[in-house]
This record gives C-alpha cells, sequence and structure tokens, in this order.
C-alpha cells in the first residue's frame, strides 16, 4: 500500500492508494486510531456497485455504518439536499467522534466534505474517491462545498479530509465518457509536472483507456503528488494553488457559455489546455511542438479539439465575470517550458480573442 502524505497547515493525513484499497478501509481507520461510527455518504449510481463491500470493510474492523444515498447528478450538491442529510445524521444520533464516509465523485466528495465541516462544527472525514476526477482532484485539498442556483461552488469551507482512499480499481466500471472527464485533468498535471509525464500518456495512453492497472495506478499517484504538494504549500488559495487553474481560465468560459450543458467540465478544460498552451507557444517561446501534440494526445483521448456552437465572444465576456478572474488579463497560467508553468500572467484581450477564435477555425 502506497502511503503520500498531505501536510497542510490545518491538518496532516495520509492518502492510501492501490489497486484493492477499499477492502482495507476499516483496518486503515482503525489503525489511525478512530472510534465511533461511520456514515457513508454515497450516490445512487455508486451505492448499487460499492455499497455493500465498504460497508463490509468498515464493519469487519469493528465499525458501527449507517448509509445515506442521494441521487446521482450535481443536482446533490445543494443546499436542499444538505438540509436533509443534516437531519439525517441528527436522527442517527451522529457525535463529534463519528465520521463521515464519502464514497462517490466529486459530488459526492464536495456534499458530504461540506457536511462534515459544519455538522456540530466539524466531524471525521473518509474520502472514497470513485471516479478518476475526483481521484486526482476533488478528494484531495480540502475544498467542500455546494452549489447555489445562482453560481456553481460559491458556498463551502476548506475542510481537510482525515484520510483518503483512493483505489484505482474503482474505476473499472467508469463510462468512457466518466474516464476522460478525469483524463482531461491529468493531462493537466502532466504539462505542468513535466515531459516525461507527458511523454507517458502519448505513448500509453491507450493503457488508461483498458484501466491497466500497472500504468493507471502509477499516474493517478503523479497526479496526487503534485497536488499535494501545491496545497501543501498553499491550502487557502492565495497563491501557488493558481497552478491547479492552468488550462481552466478558458475551460471555465467555455462551460459556462454553453450553460453547463454544451459542454462537460473535462471537455471544456481540454479546450482551455489547448488556448493555454498556444499562448504560452507567443508569450513564453514554450518549444517542443506542444500544442500539435497536445492536440493529437487530446483527440486520441476522445476530448474535444474544436469549440463548436459557441460564441467565443460570449467565452471572453463570462470570463470576465468569473470569480475566480479579478482581473482578465492578469490571471491565466501560462507555460515557460513543460513542468514550469507561471501563475499570474499578463495576456492581452486581443490575443486571447485571437486563440479563442482559433478553437473554432482549428488554424
Ligand atoms: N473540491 C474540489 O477541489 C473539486 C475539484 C474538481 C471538481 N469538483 C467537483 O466535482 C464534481 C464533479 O465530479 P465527478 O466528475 O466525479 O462527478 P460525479 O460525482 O457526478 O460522478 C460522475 C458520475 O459517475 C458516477 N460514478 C461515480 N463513480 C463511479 C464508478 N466507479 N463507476 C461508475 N459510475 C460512477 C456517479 O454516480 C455520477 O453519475 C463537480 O461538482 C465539481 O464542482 C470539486
Ligand atoms: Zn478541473
Amino acid at each position: 500500500m502506497i502511503q503520500l502524505l498531505a501536510n497542510t497547515r490545518s491538518k496532516e493525513y495520509p492518502v492510501f492508494l492501490s489497486a484493492g484499497a477499499m477492502k482495507e478501509a476499516g483496518n486503515l481507520w482503525r489503525s489511525r486510531g478512530r472510534e465511533g461510527k461511520i456514515v457513508l455518504i454515497t450516490d445512487s449510481n455508486v451505492a448499487n456497485l460499492f455499497l455493500g463491500p465498504v460497508e463490509t470493510a468498515f464493519t469487519k474492523a469493528g465499525f458501527a455504518v449507517k448509509a445515506i444515498v442521494v441521487d446521482a447528478g450535481e443536482e446533490a450538491k445543494s443546499l436542499a439536499e444538505a438540509t436533509r442529510l443534516y437531519s439525517e445524521l441528527f436522527r442517527m444520533q451522529t457525535r463529534r467522534r463519528d465520521a463521515v464516509c464519502a464514497l462517490g465523485g466529486g459530488v459526492v466528495g464536495d456534499l458530504a466534505g461540506f457536511i462534515a465541516s459544519t455538522y456540530m462544527r466539524g466531524i471525521g472525514l473518509v474520502q472514497i474517491p470513485t471516479t478518476l476526477l475526483s481521484q486526482v482532484d476533488s478528494s484531495i485539498g480540502g475544498k467542500v462545498g455546494i452549489n447555489i442556483a445562482e453560481a456553481k461552488n460559491y458556498v463551502g469551507s476548506f475542510y481537510q479530509p482525515d484520510m483518503v482512499i483512493t483505489d484505482p480499481e474503482l474505476l473499472k466500471t467508469l463510462s468512457r465518457g466518466q474516464l476522460v472527464e478525469g483524463l482531461a485533468e491529468v493531462v493537466k498535471y502532466a504539462l505542468l509536472a513535466g515531459a516525461d509525464f507527458f511523454e507517458a500518456l502519448e505513448s500509453s495512453y491507450e493503457e488508461f483507456l483498458v484501466m491497466n492497472m500497472a500504468f493507471v495506478e502509477p499516474m493517478v499517484r503523479r497526479c496526487i503528488e503534485y497536488k499535494l504538494g501545491v496545497v501543501s504549500d498553499d491550502e487557502r488559495d492565495y497563491g501557488r494553488r493558481a497552478l491547479l487553474n492552468f488550462g481552466h481560465s478558458v475551460g471555465h468560459g467555455i462551460e459556462t457559455a454553453g450553460k453547463y450543458t454544451a459542454y462537460s467540465h473535462g471537455q471544456a478544460v481540454a479546450l482551455g489546455l489547448l488556448a493555454a498552451v498556444r499562448i504560452s507557444e507567443q508569450v513564453y517561446s514554450l518549444s517542443g511542438d506542444y500544442s500539435a501534440r497536445l492536440q493529437s494526445l487530446l483527440e486520441l483521448l476522445g476530448l474535444p479539439t474544436r469549440l463548436e456552437g459557441i460564441d467565443p465572444a460570449e467565452v471572453i465576456a463570462t470570463m470576465s465575470s468569473d470569480k475566480k478572474a479579478d482581473d482578465l488579463s492578469a490571471n491565466m497560467v501560462l507555460l515557460k517550458a513543460i513542468g514550469e508553468p507561471v501563475i499570474n500572467c499578463d495576456v492581452d484581450a486581443a490575443m486571447l480573442r485571437r486563440e479563442v477564435d482559433r478553437l473554432v477555425t482549428g488554424d
């Protein structure tokens, strides 16, 4: 079992990573000196797949387990659902020594994490991420929260889990579409972390698509290590954590302009990465033919490289109202080289517009 350590200012916690790790959930929690019961929060799809085995893993280690199932889908990240969960926890006589275990993708992780961070001013939290996106991104770093009618992720807190159990075997039941969502983030990490990571994806991306654990596990590990490194330095997102927004300025613009239906997050990020790499080639003379290489990698993975059905002007307009962009021209992450990102880059509006147009025309 690989044990990675998250070392943030507010908490130090382990990320246990290995194929089959889920079965050890109870023993690992016990080895952390924990008692009390476990309230498993999961969604209707994941419940059918893994609720039984995870319940068993905790009960065989002597924990009492209760389960709450929410409907699968982004709608569960709402105040209405949170209210229902608080009452359920109360009815289950959940106390401060007990813990919530989030079993699912980013939706369940964010919602259950938010519940754990606020119920009785904070109780234990275990994350067992079941999508690629949640394994490499949302389960680590401590951002938890819900959506409001007006905007996504506007209500929440920073609340680190006490333990994360990352079992890449669980990814085998993901649809191709869900897998590809996470692969966009993996490509992001590769560009941020270094050429050898990117080259490994270029030469062996098929191993990911067929879920060869010998390839998937080390790749997931590299992503987690990268994110943990960044988050440990900047838990509350004042500085270096902005690195993780690479590809996300244009990406969020596309997601929002498409009203969250035209393009999924991963698809929008893929296009955002392409734009950011092309801009890096102009601003920092990024060499190595990465825009062409990235374009082929994204195509091989089944991610889009062309923007269709969305007005580029709309993308630019929504970017300027993005909560993460105080000043549009000064908030892009660019690359000096692969593995050498720079935050807060000044990109002039004309260049940005040209590159979003280019996503449409493709030339
Ligand atoms: N907190 C953070 O730092 C952070 C970072 C990125 C994204 N997010 C949030 O994450 C959410 C998206 O997460 P997601 O992409 O994991 O979506 P998700 O949680 O909705 O999961 C996607 C779908 O896959 C299903 N599923 C989950 N695991 C499965 C498995 N192993 N096999 C088959 N089906 C499975 C789910 O039921 C769901 O239908 C968004 O709400 C986003 O805001 C949070
Ligand atoms: Zn993302």
